[in-house]
């Protein structure tokens, strides 16, 4: 064995395919009742877009980026994820004069260099809503019932919703001098990170995984006490909402999301199934966005869940369905003459929709009956010598073992008819 896939990199097999069917047909079906539409961006960018967009001092874009020199010495940048794209994509499409509100959703790969781990990979998958437009904290609250709705939907039963707003960036700044002057003479105990964090991006140490930094940031001052009224309203109004649509959270005070772009609202999804760790979804309103990217001031909110990690709590779960997977017909033959009629028979009989096989590996009969079997015929067509001459085929029932006589004049509804009953 010579190649293996890049660490962190994998591959997603058949036998998984049906899990990330069932993820993507519910988004689809979830984004397009909440009303929005598909966009899909290039999976890189100019290196600035995340940069800028994401911050330079975060993680993100300080560690974990895949940045390289195109071959005309432009930076270029694998996507660590969509939110920057997507707004790059809608000021340069000039979507603020065609929509008042742009409410678009996507799903695909990001890259991230980061260290593997379960439901940690360096290209993973996102889904995520994009709603540009609007301030009203009813949007919020939409966009966080459809993360849940999603996921409650694929069978998910215990979803909980960790809610926390970082106000504007003028409330950040008082709190941060707060924090700063609250960590600065402890600073000694912190990890060599959050030390650097200290001068770079204060807000990091919040959600830093090293234990003692969190237990110093424990009893330090909260975000929440430093909003103005205009965050103040809209973070109530947020939770109003919430309240109305029966959405229970709970107030995370130490979340603030390792993206510089956030403001106001931001919040984390996770499921108590199996006590899962990680967030399945993040996101919050991006107010400042659109205008760090060249565009009039235009408020923002969104979300991103991991698919690889939904996957895998699915698997443990065991809640989605494999019904459906096997074959409807297998078209077993005797010889040369009877398998020429043969793939003619399931050409006309896939066309109508039916899942078929016939035998590409020179088996015996009984060797195609054993095949059938395996895939879950749910019937055989046996085609010899015989069959021919009277111009039918021989029908075996998988289950039942009953067999019956089916003319070829009319094979494609009498088949059809039968396995579709
Ligand atoms: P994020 O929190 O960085 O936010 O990522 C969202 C979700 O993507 C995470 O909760 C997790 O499920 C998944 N994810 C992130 N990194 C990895 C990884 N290395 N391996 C597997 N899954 C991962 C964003 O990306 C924002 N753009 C969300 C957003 C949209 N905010 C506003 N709009």
């Amino acid at each position: 064995m010579k190649y293996y896939a890049p660490k962190g990199l994998s591959d997603i097999l058949p036998e998984e395919i049906p899990y990330w069917h069932a993820v993507e047909g519910e988004v689809r079906s979830a984004m397009s009742s909440y009303n929005y539409r598909e966009i899909r961006t290039p999976m890189m960018e100019k290196t600035e877009v995340f940069a800028r967009g994401v911050g330079e001092d975060t993680d993100v874009v300080s560690k974990e980026m895949y940045t390289f020199d195109d071959k005309g010495g432009r930076s270029m940048t694998l996507r660590p994820e969509n939110t920057a794209s997507v707004v790059r994509a809608y000021l340069e499409h000039k979507f603020f004069g065609k929509e008042e509100l742009s409410k678009w959703y996507y799903v695909g790969p990001m890259f991230r260099y980061e260290a593997p781990q379960k439901g940690r990979s360096r290209q993973f998958h996102q889904y995520g809503a994009e709603a540009i437009g609007s301030d009203d904290p009813a949007l919020d609250a939409e966009l966080i019932t459809l993360a849940i709705d999603i996921l409650t939907s694929l069978g998910l039963e215990d979803v909980g919703l960790k809610l926390n707003s970082i106000g504007c960036p003028a409330d950040r700044e008082d709190y941060i001098e707060e924090l700063v002057s609250y960590l600065e003479p402890k600073q000694e105990g912190l990890c060599a990170d959050c030390q650097e964090r200290l001068t770079t991006n204060p807000l990091r140490i919040l959600d830093c995984k090293n234990e003692t930094c969190q237990e110093i940031v424990k009893d330090g001052p909260v975000m929440t006490d430093h909003l103005c009224e205009d965050c103040q309203v809209h973070f109530d109004e947020v939770k109003s909402y919430l309240g109305e649509l029966e959405v229970d959270y709970v107030i995370e005070p130490k979340l603030v999301r390792g993206l510089d772009y956030y403001t106001k609202t931001v919040f984390e999804v996770f499921s108590e199934d199996l006590g899962a760790q990680d967030a399945l979804v993040g996101g919050g309103r991006y107010d400042g966005l659109v205008e760090l990217f060249g565009g009039e001031p235009t408020p923002a909110v969104g979300f991103a869940g991991g698919i690889e990690r939904l996957v895998l709590l699915l698997e443990e779960l065991e809640r989605v369905s494999h019904s459906g997977e096997g074959l409807d017909l297998y078209v077993a033959t005797i010889d040369e003459e009877s398998k020429k009629v043969a793939v003619k028979i399931q050409r006309e009989l896939r066309k109508v929709g039916l899942i078929t096989e016939v035998d590409y590996l020179g088996k015996s009969l009984q060797g195609q009956l054993g095949y059938a079997d395996r895939y879950d015929a749910k019937y055989t067509a046996i085609l010899g010598p015989r069959e021919l001459e009277d111009d039918e085929l021989t029908l075996r029932n998988m289950e039942s073992g009953d067999q019956i006589k089916v003319s070829l004049d009319n094979y494609v509804e009498d088949i059809g008819k039968r396995i579709t009953d």
